[in-house]
């Protein structure tokens, strides 16, 4: 589809026309099937006297919304039981694997799925299990959804179990928009749950809103929008984040998608953008990321996941040592087969060489939080920009010229213009490498080579 022309305007691979190509040009990646004994090589190779991050899936949802991305299943109890014994088996063999590493914890994150889920005393069972097996004095941030905190008591059991921030899945404060993304709560879910968030007292708080909403005319929503952001300023949040309603191929409303049936305002993305950060600004709020803007501290793994070293635990997750990738199996079933036998439950894996290191580090630095700044680029590589691979190099040349990027007070940083491009850059990079590896991963379990 091409950006705000073709038939069906929809955000899908192909909706970022240039960048959705440079996306294509600089990250032809390629994942093996690796052993076991390897894979505990590099884990343990890769992790050594250094400061790394824990992210943890939990691949459960009551439902699946319309045009979710994500690697999940159906909540199920029996299920659920046999997840919690594998996970804490995973603890147990890569703090294992780890144990005379000298690795330190330095964020905890769990994301989903829906985490919210389970009683919150399951969190505090797997805080107790990775204390064991790691050095940690950090607490846990958690994905929830509305539904699961409009109830007070639970909200008060997850701060007892260690949960210190949490980022909300609000989406909208409008009936029509939360409908049209297939999602189970109600308008008067988020108002309880915001209300016990406050009153409970996290120390991070992040709200998530969705814009793109499929089939709503774009007067009428980019009105909603304004009203969202205006509603969710009231609350005492941290940090709000947003995200345009991206669609991939494998996502529950496919159909829908094959007949046409789905639309989106794709020619007024930046308009979404630019009133979100007007309202944001006003308010007080400052601009973390290209979609994130807070007004103290930060939730996000991001940083981890593309530079790395992040342990990756629970199926479908993603670790990363800085030279090493590899994803967990995307099924629930073969991840407790897999520890059941005392083995990792790794599916595939892959190098990653030290050009690439540098363009995930340019890409994360200069897309998302807006500068690279070259002593700290130097300290990292032992070089200056001259390290950056010729691909990447050649796009931001071009970017220089257009006057997107500039180099300032020995930074490398996005311009006023460069802003709405670099949301469109973010996204193409999201579709193009992450929600393709879920699509191939979750229809082929163990594959030999995945290429995306
Ligand atoms: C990893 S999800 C998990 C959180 C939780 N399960 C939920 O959906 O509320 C984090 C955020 O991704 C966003 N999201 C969901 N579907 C999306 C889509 N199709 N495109 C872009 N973002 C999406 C939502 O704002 C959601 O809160
Ligand atoms: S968008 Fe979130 S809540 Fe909805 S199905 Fe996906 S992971 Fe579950």
């Amino acid at each position: 589809m091409i950006y705000g022309r073709g038939k069906t305007k929809i955000l899908d691979e192909n909706a970022f026309g240039i960048w959705s190509k440079i996306m294509d040009h600089i990250f032809k990646i390629t994942f093996n099937a690796v052993g076991e004994e390897e894979h505990r090589r590099k884990i343990s190779e890769g992790f050594r006297n250094v400061n790394a991050g824990i992210y943890i899936h939990f691949p459960f949802c009551r439902s699946f919304c319309l045009y979710c991305p994500y690697y999940r299943e159906i909540w199920d109890e029996n299920k659920f039981s046999k997840y919690r014994n594998a996970l804490i088996k995973e603890i147990q063999i890569i703090g294992n694997i780890l144990e005379n590493s000298d690795v330190k914890i330095v964020d905890i994150h769990i994301g989903g799925g829906t985490p919210s889920i389970p009683n919150p005393s399951f969190w505090k069972d797997i805080m107790e299990e990775l204390k064991e097996n790691f050095n940690i004095n950090v607490n846990l941030g958690i994905e929830a959804n509305p539904e699961d905190l409009a109830d007070e008591e639970k909200t008060v059991k997850l701060l007892d179990s260690e949960v210190t921030e949490l980022s909300i899945g609000v989406q909208s404060f409008h009936r029509t928009h939360l409908k049209a993304l297939g999602r189970r709560h109600s308008v008067e879910d988020v108002e309880k749950t915001l209300k016990n968030i406050e009153e409970v007292g996290f120390k991070h708080v992040n709200m998530d809103l969705m814009y793109m909403i499929p089939n709503i005319p774009y007067e009428k929503q980019l009105d909603n929008w304004r009203e969202d952001l205006e509603r969710a300023v009231q609350y005492k949040v941290q940090q709000i984040t947003i995200y345009p309603t991206l669609i991939t191929r494998h996502c529950p409303a496919r159909n829908l998608i094959k007949n046409g049936r789905v639309t989106q305002p794709v020619q007024f993305l930046d308009q979404f953008l630019i009133e979100a950060r007007r309202i944001l600004e006003r308010e007080g709020y400052k601009r973390i990321r290209i979609y994130s803007w807070s007004r103290g501290g930060e939730y996000a793994t991001v940083n981890l996941e593309m530079i790395g070293p992040l342990l990756a635990l629970g199926p479908g997750a993603m670790g990363f040592t800085g030279s090493y990738e590899w994803v967990n199996v995307h099924s629930i079933d073969e991840y407790v087969k897999r520890l059941s036998k005392g083995e990792l439950p790794v599916s595939v894996s892959r190098k990653v060489n030290l050009g690439e290191r540098i363009a995930r580090y340019v890409i994360d630095r200069l897309f998302t939080s807006g500068e690279v700044k070259i002593e700290e680029f130097q300290r990292i590589f032992g070089g200056g920009l001259e390290l950056i691979p010729k691909g990447l190099n050649r796009s931001l040349s071009l970017m220089k010229l257009l006057k997107f990027i500039k180099f300032e007070n020995n930074c490398l940083k996005l311009t006023e213009r460069g802003f709405k491009k670099a949301n469109r850059l973010i996204w193409a990079f999201v579709l193009k490498v992450p929600c393709r590896l879920v699509e191939k991963l979750t229809i082929e379990h163990y594959p030999e080579k995945v290429e995306i």
